[in-house]
């Protein structure tokens, strides 16, 4: 079987390791791909919003089945598009990847379906919203209505900083339309976590919990980035949290994609808030999360390729997904600057070492070959993620190969995993 996987990150790397493992794959392509992925699959030079360029490929070359990494094409109708060309591709349509792209949509959609949030009240006008501000007080939360790539969320101490943000995203438009709509948030306090699940449909399985670590600084300290390391399994998502979290955001998410008939066949991935046992959900993502599926794949024991042919085909089943024991925990490292402005082709060095620390795979994101060298072109470089026992001796192991790598300006926190280990 042939595969087409689109996008060119650390989770795609990810998705490209785990499908290579498959004895039913024959030959991976990857668009755009990475310096890492090219070791795996072949790159070709094709945007993922191309949908003509991409079908024309996916016929030429005989794909049997695509998968769909990043947000931006499924927002823009990537899966309609195949699927109208009767060509199997594994992720939601546009109008249910609205839970990602339209924040108000995912809200609402939550509200109908009693998936437990934060209030929220959404505004079109700036003086509407800041007059809620100051009658709602700090902390809150203030968020762009449409896709800002993780940026687009300020959690606000003060009604001052919250009517900054506003100015920000409504007035000088720093996202774009992305900020025309702006959802004001009640602030939820707890611990966060990610969840992820495959679904067909009609069945929806879960993956292992991980956890996320967004600000670019050590504890929790800098901007929000796309993602600085993940760990999994997230302490605070225990059995029984597992089960709230299926019975009262899995359960009913499904019972409204069946309700609104949106043709979903991929992952669903919920940003929650856990406090005192109890899921709350941030947001929903429509994809694999980055990096968290670079932590969770690792501990992926079945076939990836089996599961998403599954899931395309509506023949998803609890049994096909196992995993296994290990932990794993994923360092992300990043360009000085990073998640502003960083300089790129500086040469990477020590890979090779790196790889070979026991249990640890180097999983590639902004990267490209440069004269034979590798070099950094992005803002995430690398994902160096390995799995052991515990999460302490998965971190372990995954900071003894950061310490082998080295490129100028390297940017990586030295706490991930650190709050599961404290058992916080
Ligand atoms: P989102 O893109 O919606 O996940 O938001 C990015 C980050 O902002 C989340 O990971 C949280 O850390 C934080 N956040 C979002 N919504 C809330 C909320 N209602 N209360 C507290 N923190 C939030
Ligand atoms: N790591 C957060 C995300 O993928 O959106």
């Amino acid at each position: 079987m042939k595969v087409l996987v689109i996008g060119g990150g650390g989770r795609e790397h990810a998705i490209c390791w785990k499908l290579s493992q498959s004895k039913r794959v024959d030959k991976i392509h990857c668009t755009p791909g990475n310096a890492g992925i090219a070791e795996i699959a072949e790159c070709v030079d094709i945007k993922p919003t191309d949908f003509d360029a991409l079908i024309d490929f996916v016929k030429y070359e005989w794909i049997d089945l695509t998968i769909v990494g990043p947000e931006e094409p499924l927002a823009k109708g990537i899966v309609d598009a195949f699927r109208k060309e009767g060509r199997k591709i594994f992720g939601p349509g546009a109008d249910a990847a609205r839970l990602e792209a339209s924040k108000e949509f995912s809200k609402d959609f939550m509200r109908r379906y009693g998936i437990p949030t934060g209030e929220y009240k959404v505004f079109s006008s700036y003086i509407h919203a800041e007059d809620y501000v100051r009658m709602m007080g700090a902390p809150i939360v203030i968020k762009a209505d449409g896709l800002a790539a993780g940026k687009g969320v300020i959690v606000a101490k003060t009604v001052e900083e919250a009517s900054d943000g506003l100015r920000l995203m409504m007035k000088e438009r720093a996202f774009g339309a992305a900020g025309d709509r702006v959802i004001v948030e009640e602030c939820l306090e707890g611990e966060e976590a990610s969840f992820m699940a495959f679904t067909d449909g009609k069945t929806i399985v879960p993956m292992v919990s991980s956890q996320d670590h967004k600000r670019v600084f050590d504890n929790d300290q800098g901007p929000n980035t796309g993602g600085m390391g993940a760990y999994s399994p997230a302490p605070v998502i225990t059995p029984g949290v597992q089960k709230l979290i299926m019975e009262k955001v899995m359960e009913p998410f499904l019972r409204g994609i069946k309700a609104e008939r949106m043709g979903y066949k991929g992952v669903i991935y919920a940003g929650l808030m856990i406090k005192n046992g109890k899921p709350q959900v941030l947001e929903f993502n429509c994809r694999f999360g980055d990096p968290e599926t670079q932590a969770v794949l690792a501990r992926l024991d079945s076939d990836l390729f089996e599961i998403a042919l599954a899931t395309c085909e509506g023949k998803l089943s609890e049994e096909m997904v196992r995993w296994k024991e290990d932990a794993s925990v994923c360092v992300v490292l990043a360009s000085g600057g990073y998640p502003g402005s960083y300089k790129k082709d500086l040469e990477i060095k020590g890979l090779k070492e790196a790889s070979k620390v026991k249990g640890v795979t180097v999983f590639h994101a902004g990267t490209a070959f440069e004269e034979g060298k590798v070099v950094t072109s992005g803002g995430r470089v690398l994902g160096i993620t390995a799995t052991g026992m515990d999460v302490r001796a998965a971190r372990e192991k995954a900071y003894e190969a950061v310490s082998k790598i080295t490129f100028d300006g390297m940017l990586y926190r030295k706490d991930i995993a650190d709050r599961a280990i404290a058992g916080k």
